[in-house]
């Protein structure tokens, strides 16, 4: 790509980062590792994480506040990893500085809200891509593939169940506070309901769902169960169970009982909730940029192989098929046996899957390519999480409003070996 005589660098463009917290820290690090974003300013209100910010970006400028972020001329797009709860307004507010806006899962709180980011982005003219969900990832776009190429004819279920200790992770009050965007169905909802969104085809008629809260020191919900049945009558179940007991990561061979903890790590942390012991705040701190864990929590090897993380094992079944997650494709589990499918280019870095959505805002900014995960798109997979709450709530089956189809033309460059 770039370094050549022959070959100019690529246009880079410039990017800035609302709230640079733990998904922060996790998404500049793919950032720095890609020859096409240049990270030229980031905002936060905790000084602190300012000046780590500036110790990793010399050249960039720091914030107190998204508003003068967003009124630095330089710079073109903003990565919005703030808070649920200012995800609206920080969209909309970069979208009238004419920035474009990649904007974390859940894309808002509301149907509402949503609405307004997608009129926004359509009154300023500026891409919206609601991003940074596992569907991005490069096993799910290859069970994507091998789906389309009808080798193994109709697609007849689709199921995600996924075990993590996402409950017991470090968590500041908002993120404990279901009225501002906390709880199991918010934040991991959006990674599962997107999947099955994708490699269903987009369009979900209606949900039926339960939601569980059964830990003491914390009040959100992290656990839900949810069956959606699509417009072509595909069903599709979801599960997320963030209590930690059991972690999924332990059921592929190469796996450990270990999400982000080992199991006594996560004995402690009960115990130390229990008795109101745990430095939350300094905990989380010592995860964001710069501090004294993040290199533990995020510098993996990039080469490992795929793992059950946070949204846990996908699972599509076919006529003559099912397709799971491999290390760095899709096993294919057929009349002939089981195959395990790789995906040509890139694989080999593990870095794909982080990337997948700038790439998109990349080509579709700078090579005026379609933006395929864009505000409409993002607003049906937030109306999904939220009628899983409702459905937990009223007890009945919620009939889907704002539902959008995956174009066909999505994702064209994916190839799979040997399909
Ligand atoms: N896609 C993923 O895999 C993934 C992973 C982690 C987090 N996230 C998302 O990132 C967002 C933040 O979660 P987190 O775990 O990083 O929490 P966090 O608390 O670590 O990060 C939020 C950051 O925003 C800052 N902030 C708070 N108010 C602000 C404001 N008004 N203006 C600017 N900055 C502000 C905080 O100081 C903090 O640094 C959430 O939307 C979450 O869903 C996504």
């Amino acid at each position: 790509m770039s370094g050549t005589s022959n070959t100019p660098a690529p246009r880079k463009l410039r990017l800035g980062m609302i709230g640079i917290g733990v998904g922060g820290a996790e998404i500049l690090r793919a950032i720095a590792a890609m020859d096409t974003i240049e990270v030229v300013a980031g905002a936060d209100v905790v000084p602190e994480t300012l000046v780590r910010f500036r110790e990793r970006f010399p050249e960039a400028k720091t914030y107190l506040t998204a508003e003068q972020l967003c009124a630095d001329d330089n710079v073109e797009a903003v990565w919005i990893s703030s808070p649920n709860r200012f995800h609206a307004e920080h969209a909309i507010l970069a979208a009238k500085h004419g920035k474009h806006v990649v904007v974390e899962k859940p894309m808002a709180i509301s149907l509402a809200e949503a609405g307004g980011m997608v009129e926004a982005a359509e009154k300023y003219g500026i891409k919206l891509l609601a991003g940074h969900t596992r569907a991005f990832t490069v096993p799910i776009r290859a069970m994507r593939r091998v789906i389309q190429s009808g080798k193994f004819g109709d697609l007849r279920a689709l199921n995600i169940w996924s075990y993590s200790d996402w409950m017991l992770r470090p968590r500041t009050a908002d993120e404990l506070d279901i009225a501002q965007g906390g709880g199991i169905p918010y934040r991991q909802g959006p990674h599962q309901v997107d999947t099955v969104r994708l490699l269903g085809g987009g369009i979900v008629r209606s949900v039926r769902a339960q939601t569980g809260a059964w830990m003491k020191e914390r009040s959100i919900p992290g656990y839900y169960a949810a069956f959606m049945e699509f417009e072509s009558g595909l069903p599709a179940t979801i599960v997320h169970n963030g209590y930690g007991y059991f972690v999924g990561a332990e059921l592929v061979p190469w796996g450990h009982d270990k999400a982000v903890y080992t199991a006594e790590q996560r004995a402690a942390i009960r115990t130390a909730l229990r008795s109101g012991t745990r430095d939350e705040t300094g905990e989380k701190q010592s995860i964001r940029i710069g501090g004294s864990r993040e290199k533990e929590y995020f510098y993996d090897d990039d080469n490992a192989p795929w793992i059950p993380e946070d949204m846990g094992f996908a699972i599509a079944s076919l006529d003559r098929a099912d397709l799971r997650q491999s290390k760095f494709g899709v096993f294919v589990h057929d009349d002939s046996g089981k195959r395990d499918l790789r995906v040509v280019a890139d694989h080999e870095t593990g870095m794909v899957q982080r990337r997948a959505e700038l790439e998109e805002l990349y080509a579709s900014v700078v090579h005026g390519e379609p933006l395929w995960h864009d505000g409409r798109w993002g607003m049906a997979t937030l109306e999904v999480c939220l009628a899983i709450m409702q459905s937990a709530r009223e007890r009945r089956e919620i009939m889907l409003q704002h539902q959008v189809e995956v174009p066909a033309a999505y994702d064209a460059k994916m190839q799979v070996a040997g399909l």
